[in-house]
């Protein structure tokens, strides 16, 4: 993995997707699995992204990437699923202890589903966020890298095809969030501590 940050295991599993918070079901195309491999993008590229002089709240984003799709009434569009997730994080506060800014989290679930030249304001957990959600877009050739918003994403571009590749098939959600960890470890995307 040249040019690749690792991430540990121990960090993802901070912010392990509940199978209960899903509206309609965890398994499908916006489901566990999506949200977990976008759960690893985004603690990868918070800490390549430094090397931009990016600072970024990877604890932000790692909770976006858990919560950010679990609010959507079907697999298409589906406009106002990013306000959904906002509001309803903002309606469990104590779900995330207080050292988390609960507000930037809702933040990045209400603008990532428009157009980046609509959000208020592209704040980095905001780029950093939708390139990791980008990276594991369902029709993955479709993939336009002049369209990412951090350089170091652009390196990922072979990462993210075979996780997707090894992974996306998984249909048991109950070890779904295991066997990716075990997938990205055995790729060198994750290390184990
Ligand atoms: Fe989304
Ligand atoms: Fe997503």
């Amino acid at each position: 993995m040249t040019n690749m940050r690792q991430a540990t295991t121990a960090q993802i599993r901070r912010f392990e997707p509940d199978l209960g918070w899903f509206f309609r079901t965890p398994e499908g195309i916006h489901g566990l699995g999506h949200e977990t491999r976008v759960l690893i993008w985004s603690q990868i590229l918070s800490s390549m992204v430094r090397e931009e002089n990016m600072g970024v709240d990877s604890d932000v984003v790692g909770w976006v990437a858990a919560f950010h799709d679990t609010q959507r009434w079907n697999d298409g569009i589906d406009a106002g699923h990013g306000t959904r997730a906002a509001d309803w994080i903002l309606e469990r506060p104590s779900w995330l202890s207080s050292s988390i800014p609960i507000e930037e989290v809702a933040y990045v679930c209400r603008w990532h589903v428009p157009g980046d030249e609509e959000a208020p304001a592209m704040t980095p957990e905001l780029k950093v966020f939708k390139d990791a959600d980008a990276l594991d877009r369902w029709r993955i050739d479709d993939h336009d890298p002049a369209y990412l918003r951090t350089n170091a994403t652009k390196k990922m571009l072979d990462a993210r095809y075979s996780l997707w590749e090894a992974t996306h098939g998984f249909v048991h959600v109950d070890e779904m969030f295991e066997q990716i960890l075990i997938v990205a470890l055995s790729q060198g995307i994750l290390v184990s501590d």
